[in-house]
């Protein structure tokens, strides 16, 4: 008998907090560009009662999307989706960090947007970085909302980035634009989509960064924000359990900041000393 499924791309730790909330009964597709991560995430997900399988997939590609997108209906009929992928500043280079972050997020959206069940939710991860770019041209904002997936990186103000820093904020923003535009197409078919920009949160990358050279910065950066600690992936997955359940029905298009208010004091507060450098 074919179950719901629930998608997730990109099984670190982020994804499996938000994908083991709402996949109780359900059919869990674990598409990862490692095949080791996507294994690992499915071992301990069994070992916890749930059912899933796995697929090497590189968010990058659409052929590898469309590949996912026939797997995962292969399963059942798909409920959740959610996109936990992502390549940060100091992990690629600019036209790797478009190719993922803002060429291949948009893929995604608009081919799991054709298949999603009614009554069906989507998830993408955007970032606390993206809310750290002024507001763009409004011209921008369209472009980067509604521009056919296949020349969004032909865009001009696009092929100007040249910082590894910038590309990751314009692809964040992209993303938050892209779910706006898209919570029309998946709202005709009675499903919602949402973005969620989180902050800080503890996963081994952040780990490894609060161990690493760049220690004081991070820290300095904890100390300065309203709450004074990073957070946790299960505080992002709570956010996301809410936004995907019944209760969550009528919040659709939107992002929610997720940062113990770092991005309020990076605007307005004792972190304004970040906007030369970040
Ligand atoms: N951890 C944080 O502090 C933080 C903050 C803001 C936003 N984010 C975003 O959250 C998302 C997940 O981050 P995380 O901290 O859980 O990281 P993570 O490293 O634990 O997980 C990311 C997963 O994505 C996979 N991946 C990378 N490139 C891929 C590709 N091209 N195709 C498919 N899979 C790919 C990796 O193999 C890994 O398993 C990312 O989009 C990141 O930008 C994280």
């Amino acid at each position: 008998m074919k179950k719901e499924v629930s998608v997730l791309v990109g099984a670190g730790s982020i994804g499996q907090a938000i994908i083991r909330r709402v996949s109780a009964g359900k059919h869990i597709v674990l598409a990862d560009y490692s095949l080791d991560n996507a294994q690992k995430a499915a071992k301990t997900l069994e070992d916890a009662g749930y059912e899933c399988s796995t697929l090497q997939c590189d968010l990058g590609s659409k052929e590898d999307t469309l590949r996912l997108v026939e797997f995962a209906i292969g399963k059942g009929e798909v409920r959740y989706m959610v996109n936990a992928a992502g390549v940060s500043p100091s992990q690629a280079p600019v036209h790797h960090i478009l190719q993922v972050d803002l060429y291949g997020t948009s893929v995604l959206m608009e081919e799991f947007g054709k298949v999603i069940a009614e009554g069906g939710s989507g998830i993408i991860i955007s970032s606390q970085s993206g809310h750290r770019l002024p507001a763009l041209p409004q011209e921008q904002n369209d472009a980067l909302a509604m521009t056919p997936c296949e020349e969004l990186l032909e865009l001009p103000f696009l092929k100007e980035i040249t910082d590894t820093l910038k590309a990751y904020q314009y692809s964040k923003r992209c993303n938050v634009l892209r779910v706006m535009y898209e919570a029309n197409r998946w709202g005709l078919r009675g499903a919602t989509i949402n973005s969620i920009s989180p902050g800080i949160i503890i996963t081994p990358l952040a780990n490894d960064e609060l161990h690493g050279p760049r220690k004081d910065g991070y820290l300095n950066m904890i100390k300065g924000m309203p709450a004074r600690r990073a957070g946790t992936p299960d505080e992002v997955g709570d956010l996301a359990e809410f936004l995907m359940s019944s209760r969550g029905r009528f919040i659709n298009g939107a992002d929610i900041l997720i940062d113990g208010g770092c991005t309020a004091s990076y605007w307005y507060g004792d972190l304004q000393y970040l906007k030369t450098t970040h």
